[in-house]
């Protein structure tokens, strides 16, 4: 079953200096006025560290929620130079928090390392964004469903509040190279997912499971007709106040 929030996440990555409010000013300027745009759309925007205490508190009771890409897998306070734990990330007002993007998983994050910044970000009262997806690989042998479903169940847990968690599907061979999945496939795949879900949880509705990679204000009308995709995770259109909102304008147009 489909979920009836639809979510657009924009993550920001290595990005945003203070001034880069303005492209956010735009875009939630843009949804306040825009008749369309209404309760059951939610925008997440996952600034650097750096911005997050500034612009939660300037969103703050705005159409825009911030959160951020990562924390460190340790919790609370530690000899751990350059890290930031999920402790420290809520304190600065983040309300959400990306965990597992393939960039981190790729610089060493294994699933224990996930699980415990899943664990330690729920207990901060954070909410999860959990990415997983297949590489080129792993597509090509037919792996994807056997990567996904070990993705999941390595990290995700029936103690969680599944309430608190949205699941972002990126394959990494679609992010930031142009390409998509088929909208067959992507169908395919996002209703196994929630299978892998509610399984879990025991619960008959799953979690949201959003798409990411490569997504923009062209082909997202592309999936507008697979209402179980209840969103998109948005890297390099997100930094750009006008292709961001292309992306929310085609979809629901
Ligand atoms: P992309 O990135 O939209 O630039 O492909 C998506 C992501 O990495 O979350």
């Amino acid at each position: 079953m489909a979920n009836n929030m639809k979510y657009f996440i924009g993550n920001w990555k290595m990005f945003g200096v203070p001034k880069s409010i303005t492209i956010l000013n735009k875009i939630n300027k843009f949804v306040k006025n825009d008749r369309k745009f209404n309760k059951k759309y939610k925008i997440i925007i996952t600034p650097p560290d750096t911005l997050i205490e500034s612009y939660s508190k300037y969103f703050s009771n705005q159409a825009i929620s911030i959160g951020a890409q990562n924390c460190y897998y340790k919790n609370n306070f530690g000899p751990n130079t350059g890290s930031i734990s999920s402790l420290m990330i809520k304190s600065v007002g983040a309300q959400y928090i990306i965990v597992g993007h393939s960039d981190n998983r790729l610089e060493g994050d294994t699933d224990i390392m996930l699980k415990s910044k899943v664990e330690n970000s729920l207990h901060n009262k954070l909410k999860i964004i959990f990415c997983i997806g297949e590489n080129k690989e792993d597509k090509k042998k037919n792996k994807t469903f056997k990567v996904l479903k070990k993705q999941i169940e390595n990290v995700l847990e029936k103690k969680f509040n599944y309430k608190d968690i949205i699941i972002a599907y990126e394959p990494i061979w679609s992010i930031g190279t142009g390409k998509i999945p088929e909208a067959e496939d992507l169908l395919k795949t996002t209703i196994f997912i929630k299978k892998i879900l509610k399984n879990i949880f025991k619960k008959s509705n799953s979690p949201p499971v959003l798409y990411g990679g490569s997504v923009d204000g062209d082909n997202v009308s592309q999936f507008k007709s697979l209402n179980e995709i209840d969103g998109f995770l948005v890297g390099g259109a997100s930094k750009s106040e006008k292709k961001f909102i292309d992306i929310i304008k085609n979809y629901y147009r």
